[in-house]
């Protein structure tokens, strides 16, 4: 297949998300250092260690500039880290995501803060985590002490990072912690997310007017969003493939952008009917075929996966883009997009084949303003432990060393050139295995 080159435009940004459990290791007083205590990783890995990144920050911000070209970064704030006991905040560690800050601005990059990432302190997990409906009062006490204490040096957010994906593994498949396996408990848990967002979506915009910070403040959630496609031609299957993907992830995205709770995450009536995103934030990675006989996700076969067997089908994010814009009228942000490629020896293909996408998008209209590609660096993938690295750059996590991979050159020039020339693919691409090609 020949590739050409494509420009993005002008006003497009580019950079890449982390999360604070999966990057900065050393705290063991999260949820999921104790899942991964219970020996719940794949490969017996813990949080614990990660990429070192509370210690390394700043050679890892440097990189951001000089070799990565980044003008955007998304990162987390561990909430175990600011909250360690139940009302009781730790100044010091505000300090550190302060320092963090600093230096990224410093180096003339734009935060965007995820205030809740997967993991809980102990203490909130301890009682019930987002079962217990206390989650909107707490959950709302710590964003105000995060965005009062970052004060001028963040004005983006993320409230929560994907609640269909954290409330399917805890609360249907058990995978996660806290390891349950109940369905109504699982529509508790995502209908206590949704109020969560609104409130700390209201106190943030409320917050950061009041005390007159700059900066536009524009806070949203990230969603996880997948491709759902019928595994045949089969009228069970599509009709299988439409209810699912209502289940997990339209009914959120509605209710969390509107504030009525749809069925099942609500019965339908409105919580507080209002506008509560400024932006669409899609996390894209893979399409799931689904059968009607046990409403089962699959693969399709002879499709090209990632070393996840992931399904590599960057068309899905043109059609959700445009999907979604439809409905909703707000600009996209690609909040996460990335593979699991442990030779390197896909993913610059992988990135431009979204990217081209993203392009299509730009062209036809859909404000896609942004992409974070996930991830910066290797990290803790949670279940997968250490040993599913999606990073740009390599890191060897018994001597914390950090390289950048051809795949991270590949991308760093295309933040530099805001696009991908015939030279690039030459150089980056060559014979790898894209969008449009069949598995061998
Ligand atoms: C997303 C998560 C992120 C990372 C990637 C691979 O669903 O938000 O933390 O695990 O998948």
């Amino acid at each position: 297949m020949h590739l050409k080159g494509f420009e993005l435009p002008e006003y497009f940004m580019l950079g890449s998300a982390t999360s604070a459990t999966q990057i900065e290791g050393g705290d063991r007083n999260n949820s999921w250092y104790e899942w991964c205590l219970w020996g719940n990783t794949e490969d017996g890995t813990t949080s614990l260690r990660a990429a070192d990144h509370w210690n390394r920050y700043e050679e890892d911000i440097k990189l951001l500039d000089s070799s990565m070209d980044h003008k955007i970064y998304r990162m987390s704030i561990e909430w175990s880290r600011i909250e360690p006991e139940k009302g009781s905040f730790d100044t010091e560690a505000m300090e550190h995501y302060r320092d963090e800050l600093e230096l990224l601005k410093k180096h003339g990059i734009r935060p965007l803060v995820t205030l809740h990432h997967f993991s809980n302190p102990v203490w909130f997990e301890s009682e019930g985590a987002f079962e217990n409906r206390s989650c909107v009062e707490y959950f709302k006490r710590y964003a105000e002490y995060v965005v009062e204490s970052l004060g001028d040096l963040a004005w983006e957010y993320v409230t929560i990072n994907e609640p269909n994906v954290y409330a399917i593994n805890g609360y249907h498949y058990g995978i996660w912690p806290p390891g349950k396996q109940d369905m109504r408990l699982m529509y508790r848990v995502l209908r206590n997310m949704v109020l969560c967002h609104i409130e700390a979506y209201e106190t943030i915009h409320s917050l950061r007017k009041r005390r007159g910070f700059s900066g536009e403040t524009r806070v949203g959630p990230a969603y996880h969003l997948r491709a759902f496609a019928p595994y045949s031609k089969n009228p069970s299957d599509m009709l299988a493939a439409r209810i699912i993907e209502y289940l997990f992830q339209s009914a959120l995205v509605l209710s969390m952008s509107n504030g009525f709770l749809y069925a099942p995450i609500g019965a339908g009536l409105p919580y507080k009917i209002g506008k509560y995103s400024d932006f669409l934030g899609f996390n894209y990675y893979s399409r799931s075929s689904v059968h009607f006989q046990g409403f089962r996700d699959d693969v399709m076969p002879d499709t090209l996966r990632n070393d996840l067997g992931w399904e590599i089908y960057p068309k899905g994010l043109y059609e959700l883009c445009r999907k979604w814009y439809r409905k909703l009228k707000l600009p996209i942000w690609i909040t996460e997009n990335g593979t699991c490629d442990r030779e390197d020896s896909f993913r610059a293909r992988f990135i431009y084949d979204h990217l081209r996408e993203v392009a299509r998008l730009c062209e036809d209209g859909v404000p896609v303003e942004r992409y974070y590609h996930w991830s910066l660096i290797d990290n803790f993938e949670w279940l997968h432990g250490e040993s599913a690295p999606f990073g740009l750059v390599g890191v060897d996590f018994k001597t914390q060393e950090r390289k950048i991979k051809k795949s991270g050159e590949f991308y760093a020039e295309i933040c530099r050139n805001k696009g991908v020339t015939d030279q690039m693919i030459g150089e980056y691409i060559g014979g790898e295995k894209g969008e449009g090609e069949q598995v061998d």
